[in-house]
């Protein structure tokens, strides 16, 4: 895992856009696995801002996004279908035919999870992954205990996570108590992971990220063990690594 510190929000959204583009100026057919949440969107934003100055090109690109509340409709303002057409599919030229979420509304659920992985072989698979993480440590909806070997599945989600996310929606019962994500398997095959981590809030988990040892009760320390991990975190986040110990991590 190699640390890259950023001043701020802004700082760090700056960066992980620069790594996407260079990622689709190597490959203008990159395959992208695609995250939503707080934390990316600023990235989104960034990338939205070089589209329509430096005209990107995203007509050979594909997304799989990573996850999907289960249960809501993709119309649903706050589904993840939504979030994406809003914040990133709607202003950049991708192909919507080129753009991958799982459905939350799938009847046979194994079969759409099955089909969802089997697409991303089809396609190459992930060249690059964007990853927030949850403050329990999940990536995607992985919680805290998922196995290392899962593929895209069905999950429960925590209360915690459900408290977390509630910010988004009118109440905390109106939050679904289910998701569809990518497994921790899937993640781990993707051939770049770029994680982000903004604000006091992921300070904790951040620490637990660099002095953890691998284990499934903190899903994302598992990246560890990926030859390929970028994490770029701001200063808030990475407040209580010691100076040193950033430093050592950033080489
Ligand atoms: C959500 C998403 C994750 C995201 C995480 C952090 O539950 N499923 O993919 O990384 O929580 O969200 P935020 O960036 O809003 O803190």
């Amino acid at each position: 895992m190699k640390l890259i510190e950023a001043k701020d929000y802004h700082e760090m959204s700056m960066l992980a856009a620069e790594v996407i583009l260079d990622q689709i100026k190597e490959k203008n057919d990159s395959v992208l696995g695609l995250a939503t949440g707080g934390t990316v969107l600023g990235t989104y934003q960034q990338l939205i801002l070089d589209h329509q100055q430096n005209k990107t090109a995203y007509q050979h690109i594909k997304t799989f996004n990573l996850d999907e509340y289960a249960g809501l409709s993709r119309q649903d303002e706050n589904s993840y279908h939504a979030y994406m057409k809003k914040h990133f599919f709607d202003e950049v030229n991708i192909p919507f035919s080129q753009t991958f979420l799982p459905n939350g509304e799938a009847l046979d659920m194994k079969a759409e999870c099955e089909n969802y992985d089997q697409k991303m072989e089809e396609l190459g698979g992930i060249d690059l992954q964007l990853l927030g993480i949850g403050q329990n440590g999940h990536i995607g909806f992985n919680e805290p205990g998922s196995s290392f070997e899962s593929k895209t599945h069905l999950v429960a989600l925590e209360q915690s996570t459900r408290e977390a996310n509630a910010r988004y929606f009118d109440t905390i019962e109106d939050v679904p108590t289910h998701a569809v994500t990518m497994g921790i398997a899937t993640i781990m095959k993707s051939k770049k992971v770029l994680l982000l981590a903004s604000g006091l809030q992921k300070s904790s988990i951040l620490y637990d990220l660099f002095h953890s040892d691998v284990t499934s009760s903190i899903p994302a320390t598992i990246l560890r063990d990926h030859p390929n991990t970028i994490i770029i975190a701001d200063q808030e986040a990475l407040s209580k690594l010691h100076q040193d110990e950033r430093k050592m991590f950033a080489k």
